[in-house]
């Protein structure tokens, strides 16, 4: 495709300037068109302007969004540019959580059909895809089968698009076979005369990805000790977790260890600053179980410090080198393994097809499942895509900033 920049901030819509485009005129109102919110360079706002329309493959489905959540990824990614996910080009589109309606459905798609409202995990960011067609800061996003589900008539866009990238990472971390492997959901298990129940460690509960995380965990049967603010202690319990302390509490550590005893552990996830090092010495404390923690989040000196010149950037980035070599060196003294995750891989796992097609439909509808956090909508329209990033910059608190569209 030989677009311009002109083209994509053209004013007005020229069909001419679409290849790609759906042939059936029933699937797209005339005269609707797709505009995105474009990164065209590191460091400036998002623009929007229009998009090629990108008819789905065989195993693909077209969803027309009806809203976007953000993600701390993506304004990451604004701010360093070239230093992370070094394989996009600008200009890209970005996004990765979106729910809305299946307007068109490749044609190997069985769990699909057009009409469908859906959930879906956008994968443009992820390095084996690398497409702006399938970012979700846009209109009409092309989605992966095995990334998206069918949400309940009762459940908003708005309330469902905070799952899909947390859901994604959560999943990974528990049921991935490069992690904790952990049994699915739904999957029954004997109990012998040595059964222990099973314990999993989510540490930073009340962030997005920890929210998914207890109830999947939770869901496949497993008790969850988790961590977060006193302020979010009710609300994590109420998404299914045995029990939670200040992960700013020196004790923390040496009591979840106390409250680990007579119990199999299955493992550790550790999301927020510091949450690597504390998982560490919760299982080097442990006696027996797994000696894994899954890692979520490179540590990234945000939000309290976040760079706004090339100078404080590259402070940034040589602290967050120097944390993780500090866990490299901790993990080996204790024994206790640790991996990073990437939410995207679970599109190239059995987890992808598990989770959203098997899982969550089911899960929703009986509420075994619940959209969480709640959604901060922040306005309406591509242009307040940019108001988000800026917002959820600022700092959440089991909250998800989410865009109408
Ligand atoms: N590897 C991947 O593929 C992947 C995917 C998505 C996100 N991430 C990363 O994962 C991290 C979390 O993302 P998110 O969207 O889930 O976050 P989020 O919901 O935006 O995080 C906000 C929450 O972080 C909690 N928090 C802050 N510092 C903490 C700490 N030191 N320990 C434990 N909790 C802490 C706060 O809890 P309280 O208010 O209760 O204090 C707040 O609720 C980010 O760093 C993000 O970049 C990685």
């Amino acid at each position: 495709m030989n677009f311009t920049l002109a083209a994509f901030m053209a004013p007005t819509f020229d069909q001419t300037t679409y290849h790609n485009a759906p042939s059936n005129q029933d699937v797209f109102s005339w005269p609707d068109f797709n505009r995105a919110a474009w990164l065209i360079r590191s460091g400036q706002a998002l623009q929007v302007g229009l998009a090629p329309f990108t008819a789905p493959s065989a195993h693909q489905i077209l969803v027309r969004n009806g809203a976007v959540a953000v993600n701390p990824v993506e304004w990451t990614k604004q701010l360093v540019e070239k230093r992370m996910f070094p394989w996009i080009k600008c200009p890209f589109v970005l996004g990765n959580d979106c729910a809305g309606e299946v307007v068109q459905v490749g044609a190997m798609v069985t769990h699909f059909k057009v009409g469908d409202r859906v959930l879906a995990h956008a994968l443009s960011m992820d390095q084996a895809v690398n497409r702006s067609s399938e970012g979700a800061f846009q209109n009409y996003t092309v989605i992966r089968d095995n990334m998206a589900a069918v949400i309940p008539e009762w459940l908003s866009y708005e309330e469902a698009c905070v799952i899909p990238l947390s859901l994604s990472t959560a999943a990974t971390a528990l049921f991935g076979q490069d992690f904790l492997c952990l049994h699915h959901p739904g999957v029954p298990r004997g109990t012998g005369p040595d059964w222990l129940p099973e314990v999993v460690l989510v540490w930073g509960g009340s962030t997005s990805i920890g929210n998914n995380a207890i109830q999947l965990a939770a869901a496949a049967g497993y008790e969850v000790i988790t961590t977060c603010s006193p302020r979010n202690f009710e609300y994590v319990t109420g998404l299914g977790a045995l029990a939670v302390f200040d992960y700013r509490n020196p004790l923390t550590i040496q009591q979840i260890v106390d409250l680990m005893e007579y119990k199999k552990v299955v493992g550790a996830i550790a999301i927020g600053n510091d949450s690597a090092e504390a998982c560490i010495e919760v299982l080097r404390r442990t006696k027996g179980g797994s000696k894994f923690v899954a890692r979520v989040d490179i540590p990234f000196p945000f939000p309290e410090q976040k760079p706004s010149t090339s100078f404080q950037l590259f402070r940034a980035i040589a602290a967050s080198m120097r944390s993780s070599l500090k866990i490299w060196k901790k993990s080996k003294k204790c024994g206790v393994k640790t991996k990073l995750i990437s939410g995207t891989s679970a599109a190239h796992t059995e987890v992808g097809a598990m989770v959203y097609n098997h899982f969550l439909p089911g899960a929703l509808a009986t509420g075994v499942f619940v959209a969480a956090p709640k959604p901060r909508v922040v306005g309406k329209g591509l242009e307040r895509i940019q108001t988000a990033l800026n917002c959820h910059m600022r700092g959440v608190s089991a909250q998800k900033v989410v865009v109408s569209l």
